[in-house]
């Protein structure tokens, strides 16, 4: 149970989900390339990016990667579990290549950039190890592998964005998309190896973010997710082609994406407590398409543990920014990420974060236990004190509270009615459909007999819960038959 929902945050149904080929492909008799992804939604969308590479190489996609010559695994280095179930994976990838020797393994994403050529190392295997920031060197890497030379790049650059790279939409429903809006981290949160994987903080051009969301909007998309590690800090200046270019901040840019039409409903995620603005929460509150929904990770209830995290807040200032989110959006959907058990955590840190956790009435969280990490500021500054036990019974109480926060938040909105966007089918039965609300909150509905389909946005009224889960009825579209 534990294992489950401490790789919560990287939606489990995705770990290790290979990129599905494209229908009629003109490269799927060519070589073939396989990549699968594990982690964030960042790495997700970058296996995108990566998949749009290797098709103007020429490289076609399977699914299978006994069929493959190329096999990528894009990885991540959250916490230690993460990178034990890609070790195991690349086990099983040794055995496939030496039954067929002329494949070549890559190792992309963060797991790549830590261990850089230890990777070669220690995994026997592999032929190319890829950080984030090097993926257009790709092709040349390809090169030297196929020629019998081991390949590395896990440089990491001040403004690569992948601005002009169309990403390749992976396994995609055709109604959401992610659209990376920057990368890297700044913040040095001392128990994250983010900083250190991906990098230093950069915005992508405003102007090539609006056309690749105008362009998923006219080919039938109706949601994007805007991405980065911590979206608040967008900044964008122009490129000095144009003498007239403003700083585009991230309310502005949340803006114009909301702008592109009132049909195509626009998300983000990652914000960090101490930068999301009164500029963004208004611009939220203005615009109906823009999410009612925030996630706003406070890591721990406590000041102490806070500071020791450099979370650079208070849990006082965190519990205002709650009341102001409240205030400006009140309708607004919250989560957050909690870690138990960081270094020196007493019984009274705890508690405050189980009292934080009621004060904010998050609708979910992503929860887990302190994984130290390798060269991050907390390994070299603090001991991981906590016993792995007590880290788990912390970890369980914080589990537990939130499922009975998350069922008091469903419970409260049985009766009202909402604009649900349909996403596909239920994963339970076909008879019904499954979509979202604003805030986020997962919708099952019957589809009866309306005429609807995936992509359309149906007024549903909630008549039933579980904790997880809204239960509802379409209502049907006014003024019809
Ligand atoms: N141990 C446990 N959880 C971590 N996270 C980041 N680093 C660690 C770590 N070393 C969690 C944080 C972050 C989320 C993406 O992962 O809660 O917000
Ligand atoms: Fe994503 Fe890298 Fe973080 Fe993993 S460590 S969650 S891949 S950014």
């Amino acid at each position: 149970m534990l294992d489950f929902v401490t790789d919560k945050v990287q939606d489990e149904t995705r770990q290790g989900e290979a990129f599905a080929p494209v229908t009629g492909d003109p490269n799927q008799y060519n070589k073939r390339f396989y990549i699968e992804s594990y982690g964030c939604q960042m790495n997700f969308s970058d296996s995108e990016i990566v998949a749009s590479i290797l098709q103007n190489e020429g490289f076609g996609a399977t699914r299978n990667y006994e069929d493959a010559d190329l096999v990528l695994i894009n990885t991540c280095s959250i916490r230690e579990k993460a990178e034990q179930t890609i070790r195991k994976r690349l086990t099983e990838f040794r055995k496939m290549k030496l039954a067929r020797p002329g494949m070549l393994v890559g190792v992309l994403g963060c797991m790549a950039e830590r261990l850089k050529s230890k990777l070669l190392e220690e995994e026997k295997l592999v032929d190319m190890v890829v950080g984030p920031d090097a993926y257009r060197s790709l092709p040349g890497l390809i090169t030297e592998a196929e020629g019998g030379q081991k390949a590395v790049n896990v440089l990491l650059s001040r403004d690569e964005t992948y601005a002009d790279i169309s990403p390749v939409r992976l396994d995609s429903n055709g109604v959401t998309a992610f659209v990376s809006i920057m990368r890297g981290c700044n913040n040095m949160c001392t128990f994250c190896v983010v900083p250190f994987t991906r990098g230093r903080e950069r915005s992508r051009d405003a102007g090539s973010i609006l056309k690749e969301c105008k362009d998923l909007f006219d080919q039938g998309f109706r949601e994007v997710i805007l991405l980065g590690q911590n979206v608040d800090s967008y900044y964008y200046i122009g490129n000095g082609q144009q003498s007239t270019t403003h700083p585009i901040t991230f309310a502005n840019l949340l803006e114009k994406v909301a702008l592109i039409s009132p049909q195509l409903r626009v998300r983000f995620s990652t914000s960090h407590p101490k930068d999301i603005t009164d500029e963004v929460l208004y611009t939220i509150a203005k615009y109906e398409n823009i999410a009612k929904y925030i996630h706003l990770p406070v890591q721990s209830g406590s000041s102490r543990i806070l500071q020791l995290m450099n979370r650079t807040y208070t849990r006082e200032w965190y519990m205002a920014k709650v009341d102001r989110i409240r205030e400006i959006i009140p309708d607004c959907g919250i989560s957050s990420d909690i870690i138990s058990g960081f270094c020196t955590e007493t019984e009274k840190d705890h508690k405050e974060t189980l009292q934080i956790m009621e004060y904010s009435g998050y609708d979910m969280s992503y929860m887990f236990f302190y994984s130290e990490r390798p060269g991050t500021l907390a390994e070299r500054r603090y001991e991981d004190d906590v016993p792995l036990i007590v880290k788990k019974k912390r970890l369980q109480e914080v589990v537990d509270l939130q499922g009975r926060l998350s069922f008091a938040s469903n419970k409260k909105d049985i009766g009202k009615k909402f604009k649900v966007l349909i996403e596909g089918d239920s994963k339970r039965s076909n008879k019904d459909w499954m979509g979202r609300n604003s805030q986020n909150k997962v919708i099952v509905f019957p589809k009866n007999e309306l005429e609807l389909k995936k992509g359309d946005y149906v007024e549903v009224k909630v008549t039933n819960c579980t904790q997880a889960t809204l239960l509802g009825t379409p209502c049907p579209p006014k003024g019809g038959t």
